[in-house]
């Protein structure tokens, strides 16, 4: 069962979700299917899309969603890491969605994490960024959301709002709590290349999915009141053009007078 709130849905466990969130990725991409047009969809990785991508990939196989004419871009990658590694970004897509559909791998597009020099990185970057604008721009970004806010791995700083908006693809240092969380002590993994929130803002919509406990308190310092400026999605709270679908357990922290205040209206886009 889904609840609905506008730009937010409510949904009771991860399949229910996982399928709002595929119908929604679904519908844009037979729309653009049908009419002849690419679709540019942001990519996440996470514990959190993985059902997202297993529902995509059962219809293509049983329904034959056709992925033939989709360009994707994901948000991030870890520092330094090559892309054969177990933990990288690379592994976990191949792994969880590009092998199983019939995407064109030349269509894919994930952050470089291997090593090299600072200046090299930052051609990368930029290369990054004008590739997504050769592609004409995400029609469609999904995120996840570390439990300490973070989009990408943008990373929670002490900041005013205009901050977010003047962020691209660079290199990051990631927070104690996400190398913790991400479990990566034990790598030598200590940055990662990301979008920046300004990539993630130029998205033309934007869809959201969180779930489980540990994100609870989040998504309410969020979603919950005043634009937080000092966590990374709280940019996203007012932005029309931005989808939220959440569990009821990450949704818990939200009484439904600010389920109805932060979400109402309608949305934009897509
Ligand atoms: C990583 C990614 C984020 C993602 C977050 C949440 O840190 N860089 O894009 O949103 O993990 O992961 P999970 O969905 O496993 O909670």
């Amino acid at each position: 069962m889904l609840k609905s709130y506008g730009r937010l849905s409510v949904a009771d466990g991860e399949a229910c979700m996982a399928k709002e969130a595929a119908k929604q990725v679904a519908e844009l991409i037979l729309r653009n299917n049908r009419a002849g047009k690419p679709t540019v969809l942001g990519l996440a990785t996470g514990s959190t899309p993985e059902p997202l991508y297993a529902e995509l990939v059962r219809m293509h196989q049983q329904d034959g969603l056709d992925f033939s004419n989709i360009i994707t871009f994901n948000l991030d990658e870890y520092y330094p890491i090559d892309p054969t590694h177990p933990i990288s970004y690379h592994r976990y897509m191949n792994e969880k969605l590009f092998s199983h559909i019939n995407i064109n791998p030349d269509n894919t597009h994930i952050p470089d994490g291997r090593a090299a020099s600072d200046d090299e990185i930052k051609a990368r970057c930029d290369a990054y960024e004008q590739a997504i604008r050769d592609a004409g721009g995400i029609d469609l970004q999904i995120l996840g959301i570390g439990k300490n806010g973070h989009i990408g791995f943008n990373e929670p700083v002490d900041t005013a709002a205009t901050h977010w908006t003047q962020l691209h693809t660079r290199k990051v240092p990631l927070a104690q709590s996400t190398l913790e969380a991400n479990a990566l002590l034990g790598t030598p993994v200590r940055h990662a290349i990301t979008m920046g929130t300004a990539t993630i803002l130029e998205a033309k919509n934007i869809l959201l999915l969180a779930k489980g406990a540990s994100k609870a308190q989040t998504i309410a310092e969020c979603f919950g009141g005043d634009i937080n400026t000092k966590i990374p999605a709280g940019i996203l709270a007012a932005d029309p053009r931005c989808r939220v679908i959440l569990d009821e357990v990450a949704a818990a922290g939200l009484s439904e007078a600010q389920r109805e205040k932060t979400f109402a209206g309608v949305t934009l886009g897509m």
